[in-house]
């Protein structure tokens, strides 16, 4: 597929033209302790189909303006500054639900034909809650995506629907064939756990995630969600999690390939017999990862962030309206991420929410 043309206000497809020479200059996001960032988190949206107790109300959140939103041309003119100028080689897409985004197809190829400081093209990778994936997955494995990650934190229909308060659990199992068929792998499984709600799925979600060959991956439920939502003493802790996994399987450690991937992971072998899968821990508030930390977020109103529980943003959106070059931005992007703080703060006794939850950052 071929995209001509610039940004919206120019006319032509609204994606951004990736250039034929990247210019590589020496810009890096490197943080005042050392880290750079390598890997692009895209909000697409902060709306979403499903109202899962830990994230929203029932009633959903005061979604973002439309004005105040980045149009196609817009998100994909910073993914490819972030990629040609800043040293980013990952990009992975959220939401909200990025498949409530339609372009979402035109995005990831726009991404696809982008290359590194490598040389390579980027890797590409959807966070997804699964709805609507079953029909678009092949089209997003032609644009370029590589791989999924679909949450699903029940096997139990029932659990399902009262965690994400929408009926569609087959909606989601029908995604996750669907990947599989398409061969967006690994094939990974996000499921958070809460005590008294969905503890005693971790079980049947391992023996599911194995049976199939999802990579499952235990995410400590972290304080993004409504306010008075997070209690640090309710969390289903990692070693909880470790202690009731390994009363079923026998747990192999597997290496860590890339330091900076946040999951603990284990070769899951069962105890009564039959395939062993992968299952990783991610461990985000009883053993954090910040020191290795290799992400920059961008939110789909232009802001970026340097961290899920920054308290401050930088803004993109107005120098990018403004007319501001794509040099200029980049350098507005890399004076930000010299913000980044060393740690997430969630044990300082001042540690304060962020004011927008993991809807609005991108997870
Ligand atoms: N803590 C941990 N994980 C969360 N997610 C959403 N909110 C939270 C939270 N407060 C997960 C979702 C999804 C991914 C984007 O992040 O389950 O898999
Ligand atoms: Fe939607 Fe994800 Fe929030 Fe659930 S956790 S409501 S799927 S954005």
């Amino acid at each position: 597929m071929v995209y001509s043309g610039g940004m919206t206000a120019h006319g032509g497809t609204g994606i951004a033209q990736s250039r034929a020479a990247p210019d590589h200059a020496d810009l890096r996001l490197r943080d005042r302790f050392g880290r750079v960032a390598r890997d692009l988190r895209v909000s697409l949206t902060d709306r979403c189909n499903l109202r899962c107790t830990y994230c929203m109300p029932a009633e959903g959140l005061q979604w973002l303006p439309t004005r105040d939103t980045l149009d196609d041309g817009e998100i994909t003119r910073l993914i490819r500054i972030a990629v040609e100028e800043l040293g980013i080689r990952a990009v992975r897409f959220t939401g909200g639900e990025p498949l409530l985004r339609r372009s979402l197809e035109r995005i990831v190829a726009f991404t696809a034909s982008l290359r590194t400081d490598e040389g390579a093209r980027p890797d590409i990778a959807l966070t997804t809650n699964g709805l609507g994936l079953a029909h678009r997955a092949a089209a997003l494995k032609e644009a370029g995506l590589e791989r999924v990650n679909i949450s699903l934190d029940a096997v139990d229909p029932a659990v399902y629907a009262s965690i994400t308060r929408r009926d569609r659990f087959h909606d989601v199992v029908d995604a996750i064939d669907a990947a599989l068929r398409t061969g967006l792998e690994p094939v990974k499984i996000n499921t958070v756990l809460m005590r008294g709600v969905n503890e005693d799925q971790t079980v049947p979600l391992a023996r599911f995630c194995v049976e199939k060959g999802l990579h499952l991956r235990f995410i400590e439920q972290m304080p993004l969600g409504p306010h008075m939502a997070w209690d640090r003493a309710e969390i289903v802790k990692a070693e909880e999690i470790r202690g009731i996994l390994a009363g079923e399987f026998e747990l192999e450690p597997v290496p860590r390939d890339d330091p900076s991937a946040p999951a603990a992971r284990w070769w899951a072998s069962p105890k009564n017999g039959g395939r062993g899968g992968d299952i990783g821990i991610i461990a985000s508030v009883t053993e954090p990862f910040c020191g290795a930390c290799d992400r920059t977020r961008l939110t789909s109103d232009g802001q970026m962030r340097t961290c899920l529980f920054a308290r401050t943003e930088t803004d993109l959106r107005s120098p990018l309206r403004a007319g501001a070059g794509d040099r200029e931005i980049a350098l507005i992007w890399a004076r930000g991420m010299r913000e980044k703080k060393a740690g997430h703060g969630i044990d300082d006794p001042g540690f304060i929410q962020p004011e927008r939850g993991m809807s609005a950052i991108g997870g």
